[in-house]
């Protein structure tokens, strides 16, 4: 299994080449289903997600997600995932109070959006994590409610090429050590 599981987090890489053909919404459907089941702060589970899957919304999510002059790939893409965030209170386990100094939706937003691309992945579908867009306008383009915030915005379709690229990462002795 772990050896599995490092082969998917090795292929899961962000893809600015897609092919033109279109993504099947079941594939989707099993993405959202996967991201659902990721851990939130005291279950809060702060977020929606938002697909278009070809059509003129395409097209509207492809505009934002090129609007800051980033992004130009997504032109050709035919599937995105707004991800927003959506008000949620964190209520103690045990004490049922309200923890009013906590704040961790963007952090739950990314392991639910960690699971998405990985279940894409495992799919044989490629994506992108996209920070560098209109969210204003997007959240006004998809008709997303104005009590959430969107973070990102996923491409997703399938890999023009299917070459997966060495990881440019920190040495692991950079990032993790054992304090005896
Ligand atoms: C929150 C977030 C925002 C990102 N925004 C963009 C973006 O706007 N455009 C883009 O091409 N890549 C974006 N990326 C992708 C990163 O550049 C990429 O994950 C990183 O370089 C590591 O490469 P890899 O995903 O191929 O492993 C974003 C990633 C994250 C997690």
């Amino acid at each position: 299994m772990i050896e599995k599981l490092m082969e998917l987090f090795r292929t899961r890489q962000s893809c600015r080449n897609f092919s033109e053909k279109p993504v099947e919404k079941e594939k989707l459907v099993r993405c959202a289903e996967a991201a659902r089941l990721a851990p939130s702060a005291c279950n809060s589970q702060p977020w929606e997600f938002v697909a278009v899957c070809g059509g003129p919304a395409r097209d509207r999510a492809a505009q934002c997600a090129q609007a800051l002059g980033a992004n130009l790939f997504a032109e050709k893409c035919p599937a995105f995932v707004a991800v927003a965030e959506k008000p949620a209170g964190l209520y103690m386990y045990r004490t049922g109070k309200q923890e009013k100094n906590q704040q961790y939706a963007q952090f739950d937003l990314g392991l639910a959006v960690m699971q998405f691309c990985l279940a894409a992945t495992a799919q044989g579908l490629a994506t992108c994590i996209m920070g560098a867009v209109d969210k204003q306008k997007l959240k006004q383009q998809l008709g997303i409610s104005g009590d959430e915030e969107v973070r990102v915005l996923i491409a997703v379709g399938y890999p023009a090429s299917p070459e997966i690229r060495a990881k440019q990462r920190k040495n692991l002795d950079e990032v993790f050590h054992f304090v005896e």
